[in-house]
């Protein structure tokens, strides 16, 4: 049994953030992770070609700044690059291997009673601890979507986190469901190594440009949202057209209202757009069966395919171990509380990185934890 003051779960950029924001005011914690090595999802769990979507001045983590000369678009190796150092940096010394597998409150003793499992040893591991961040990710566990038939597809069935390159899929029929950020852009990449690409987009989305995307988070600091969705509206109706003739249709809500009301991206085109035009990816609707190699749409056409990628995004897993959370998160593992006041619960328990606000939301989370944690400790030696 170990004792400590803070224990954070998970060292992925959440995690790490956390540890730095805890380290500059020498509050001790410790940091358990169930891979065997920090930031596992971005090392291990991301394609190839995959560079941050927003521009570096909004994906920073607290308490060190990117290289001057990098590029607006950090790319996946600079960005673990950039993590390795940030380790370093704060000299944050994660538990690797520690997967954990239960918290309760223990109300007598008046702190948190984690149960964790040392993969290396085979042991169990148990922390009592007067804070716990839950920083677990809310990229987790993949969600791939059941069809009927689906388990008797004798071809490829994988999950975006495991698709790195479409070099493998050249000259074979793959279909991509799932049309957000990912799926958009492994659309791509699959054509572009020469695979028959076929995209399955359900919903309405707003296809966005990366420079528009910048320029709407730096004019929201000034202009109301509905405003700044308008124009990018407008813009994006300038550049890309009328879209809904090939099948894809914008929601309602602006861009960035939607992004704020539901953590819904937009879109950031990496070039797709332009070969759905050129009928080189083609759109298909919902799905309503497979049967052996033939996929049946829900507008009845059928098709074949050799392959499938589900770009269908993740689940939080921490409802799972999480005991005694319901002051904090609902049975998905998410914050009940909406964004700004999503990340703290009840008895020191905090969460980090669940808002879907992706890093920026992250650097926000763990210095307001990181804060709140000092002064409760400050209100308690006084
Ligand atoms: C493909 C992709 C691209 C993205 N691009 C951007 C972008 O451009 N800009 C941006 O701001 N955001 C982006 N995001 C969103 C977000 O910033 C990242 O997902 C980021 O990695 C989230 O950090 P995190 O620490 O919250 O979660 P994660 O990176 O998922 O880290 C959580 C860690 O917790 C560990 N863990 C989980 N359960 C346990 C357990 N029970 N015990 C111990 N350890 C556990 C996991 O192994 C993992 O290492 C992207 C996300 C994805 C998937
Ligand atoms: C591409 O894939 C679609 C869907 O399976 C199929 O209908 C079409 O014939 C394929 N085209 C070629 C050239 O193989």
């Amino acid at each position: 049994m170990e004792g400590v003051t803070v224990l954070i779960v998970g060292a992925g950029p959440a995690g790490l953030a956390t540890a730095a924001c805890l380290s500059q005011f020498s509050i001790p914690y410790a940091i358990v992770e169930r891979e065997s090595c920090s930031a596992s999802l971005w090392r291990n769990r991301a394609y190839d070609r995959l560079k941050l979507h927003l521009a570096k001045e909004f994906c920073e983590l607290p308490h060190m700044s990117y290289p001057v000369d990098a590029p607006t678009y950090i790319p996946k190796t600079l960005f673990v690059k950039y993590l390795d150092h940030y380790v370093e940096r704060f000299n944050i010394q994660p538990k690797y291997l520690t997967s954990v597998e239960s918290s309760t409150y223990d109300n007598d003793e008046k702190c948190w009673s984690i149960v964790a499992k040392d993969m290396s040893k085979c042991t169990t591991v148990k922390f009592m601890a007067k804070f716990l961040v839950v920083a677990s990710g809310e990229n987790s566990a993949e969600n791939i979507p059941m069809f009927p038939g689906l388990e008797n597809f004798p071809g490829d069935v994988i999950h975006s986190s495991s698709y790195k390159s479409g070099k493998s899929y050249s000259g074979k029929n793959v279909l991509v469901v799932g049309s957000g950020n990912s799926g958009m852009e492994i659309a791509y990449d699959l054509a572009t190594h020469g695979a028959n690409t076929s995209i399955v987009i359900r919903s309405p989305i707003h296809v966005m440009t990366k420079e528009l995307i910048r320029l709407g988070m730096t004019l929201a600091h000034r202009l109301p949202l509905n405003l700044v969705d308008k124009l990018l509206v407008m813009a994006a109706y300038l550049i890309f057209g009328d879209l809904s003739q090939h099948g894809i249709t914008r929601p309602k809500m602006g861009p960035m209202t939607l992004k704020s009301e539901t953590g819904r991206s937009a879109v950031i085109d990496v070039g797709t757009v332009g070969l759905i035009k050129k009928g080189i990816i083609k759109v298909r609707g919902s799905i309503n069966k497979i049967k052996g190699n033939i996929v049946k749409f829900q507008c009845s056409k059928r098709m074949s395919f050799d392959a499938i990628v589900f770009a269908t995004g993740y689940k939080s897993t921490a409802n799972m171990w999480l005991k005694d959370g319901e002051s904090m998160l609902n049975g998905n593992g998410l914050p009940i509380q909406k964004y700004p006041n999503h990340w703290k619960g009840e008895n020191g328990l905090y969460c980090a990185g669940l808002a879907r606000r992706g890093l920026a939301g992250i650097a926000t989370d763990a210095k307001n934890i990181a804060n709140d944690i000092k002064s409760v400790m400050d209100s308690m030696s006084s």
